[in-house]
């Protein structure tokens, strides 16, 4: 007969003596990655000022060291936040079928944004970025309305399909991980501080997500 340990049901950890440190810079790229969404999503919303996006995208592409900017608070952060966040996920133990507690559906539904976000994201750059999808597919920075907009209306699929899950999942995301980031660092100890976090953080979903639904459905009503 054989005994279950302690030991047997620990799960892999990464990093060793580092395991602390390597989570803590999971939660902190996170966060900064958090930080550029915020941005990102609120500059897209100026999409429904039509000729006012523009401007916008100026000002982002005119910002001095850019390149190190892009890397700094944006490459570096998500691709390390990735590919560590796989790993939690892959090790992870959801319990929702033994106990259906709320904040255990959100420690589920965590992971299954993830995994959304992981190729939301690729599709997302690929496309735009490397425009491996065809130049309908593509941004010009110096054309960001047309070409926006162009995305959004020769595909249907993208713009009905892709673009709502994917602003959906980044979102909450993005929500929950502010709200359980709070905990990571100590900040929310109290159930009550984590009650009134909870509703900041409802309140910064809903504004998320609007601003990206409002830029997504501007694009789609473009006309050129
Ligand atoms: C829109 C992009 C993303 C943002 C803004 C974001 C942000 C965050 C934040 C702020 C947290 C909370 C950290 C903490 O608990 O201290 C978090 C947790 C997490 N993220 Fe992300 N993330 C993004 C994309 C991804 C991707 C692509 C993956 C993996 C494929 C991922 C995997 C995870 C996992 C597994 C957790 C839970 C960690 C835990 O429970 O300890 N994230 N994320």
């Amino acid at each position: 007969m054989s005994i279950a340990t302690a030991t047997d049901l620990t799960v892999p950890t990464l990093g060793g003596r580092y395991h602390f440190l390597l989570r803590r810079l999971h939660s902190v790229t996170g966060i900064v990655f958090g930080g550029y969404l915020i941005v990102h999503l609120l500059v897209n919303a100026t999409i429904t000022q039509g000729s006012g996006y523009q401007v916008q995208v100026n000002k982002i592409h005119d910002l001095p060291f850019l390149p190190g900017l892009e890397w700094g608070l944006i490459y570096l952060p998500i691709i390390y936040h990735t590919i560590y966040g796989i790993w939690i996920s892959l090790t992870g133990q959801p319990n929702v079928v033994n106990y259906r507690y709320g904040k255990n559906w959100m420690y589920l539904l965590q992971r299954i944004s993830a995994a959304i976000l992981f190729f939301f994201i690729l599709f997302h750059v690929l496309a735009l970025k490397y425009k491996w999808f065809g130049p309908n597919l593509s941004f010009d920075a110096h054309d960001a309305l047309q070409t926006v907009a162009r995305h959004m209306q020769e595909y249907k699929f993208v713009a009905y399909g892709v673009y709502p899950i994917g602003i959906l999942a980044s979102c909450f995301h993005l929500a929950n991980g502010f709200w359980a980031g709070a905990i990571t660092w100590g900040l929310t100890v109290s159930t009550g501080a984590q009650r009134r976090w909870g509703v900041v953080c409802l309140i910064l979903f809903i504004v998320t997500f609007g601003a990206g639904i409002a830029a997504l459905m501007a694009a789609m009503a473009q006309r050129f």
